[in-house]
């Protein structure tokens, strides 16, 4: 797909590297585990969210936008990569973050809350879990209008056709480096919340013709909520790229079982999973996204899912700050 006809900001120096995973392969004892480190992008401290807001924040720019607004949960990793964005663009950004526990914002609560002062946001509202939030956004942009801002709405977690382009462009990363490394990839396996990630992934391979089967462990919803969601967003990049690839719903793969209790609430697996990759390949997952996810690939793993000599790469899509925001469950 021909990418370089979108704007864009580039926040990366070349690509992302792509590491075997070989001690912790030996520790899980199945498939050949490799890792592709998404957890060093560019903008501070990395993750996903950076190959979103390449393409966001440069519409942003195109529309003379010169304040970003987005959302997320308390810890959003999004919230914190696109007030890094516009602190680098020299943008404003007011962020909407909603609370699961009440009370559980505060100045001390770490990790990304932390990030979000010591960048500098313009504004944090926070809201109860629940709320409508792209109203609450939708308010936030019309009050920076009234006092004569230019207000830029970045959905949820970058995940509209615009920011699912970064990942159609890592899909063909991926492709080139297993091209250059000499190694077929069998599975990929991603963390899946608002889903934009899973889709532009998916969507990249299968508009260059690749069948390399994507597995997303949800943290967020059902696995019928995020299968819909997936499909949803095919089609807005479909219409976006005016392309006719088609996905069938065959081809989307994901698993609820690892999401436990809900988003953000901590399982074992979790724990257990985090604390493996650090100590086998000092690797830093994260409780809310990776954690989880990591924990869906062992287990797939453990049950025989991949075949024994397959080749299966984790997509790591970042997400530490987060561990220094509940340092107890790992102590
Ligand atoms: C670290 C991390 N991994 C994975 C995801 C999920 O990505 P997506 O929302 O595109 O499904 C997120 C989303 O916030 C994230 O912060």
């Amino acid at each position: 797909m021909y990418l370089a006809q979108y704007p864009r900001r580039q926040y990366t120096e070349g690509y992302t590297p792509i590491e075997k995973l070989e001690r912790l392969t030996a520790a899980v004892g199945g498939a050949n585990i490799y890792i592709k480190r998404d957890d060093l992008l560019g903008l501070t401290g990395g993750g996903n969210k950076t190959r979103k807001l390449e393409f966001l924040v440069a519409d942003a720019l195109r529309q003379g936008a010169d304040t970003l607004i987005t959302c997320g949960g308390i810890q959003s990793n999004h919230c914190r990569l696109t007030l890094a964005a516009a602190v680098k663009e020299g943008l404003k950004c007011r962020l909407i973050v909603s609370e699961i526990t009440p009370g559980s914002y505060h100045i001390g609560a770490g990790g990304n809350v932390f990030l979000y002062h010591l960048l500098g946001a313009e504004d944090i509202k926070v809201i109860p879990w629940g709320s409508d939030i792209i109203a609450e956004m939708e308010q936030t942009a019309a009050k920076a209008i009234e006092e004569g801002c230019k207000p830029y709405i970045i959905p949820m977690g970058g995940s509209n056709a615009l920011g699912a382009l970064g990942y159609v462009a890592c899909a063909e990363e991926i492709m080139q480096q297993a091209f250059f490394m000499g190694m077929p990839i069998d599975h990929i396996v991603v963390a899946c919340g608002s889903a934009g990630t899973y889709s532009g992934l998916l969507f990249g391979l299968r508009g260059n013709n690749c069948h390399i089967p994507v597995s997303g462990i949800s943290v967020l919803n059902s696995q019928e909520v995020l299968q819909n969601r997936i499909i949803d967003i095919f089609t807005e990049i479909a219409d976006y790229l005016n392309s006719n690839v088609q996905i069938p719903s065959e081809a989307v793969t994901c698993f609820d079982e690892y999401l436990g209790d809900g988003y953000t609430i901590p399982t074992a697996a979790m724990i257990e999973a985090v604390k493996l990759v650090a100590r086998t390949e000092g690797i830093l997952l994260d409780p809310t996204y990776t954690g989880k996810a990591m924990a869906g690939l062992i287990d797939l793993i453990k049950k025989g899912y991949f075949k024994k000599d397959a080749n299966v790469l984790f997509l790591h899509t970042g997400g530490s700050p987060g561990l220094y925001a509940n340092m107890s469950l790992f102590l």
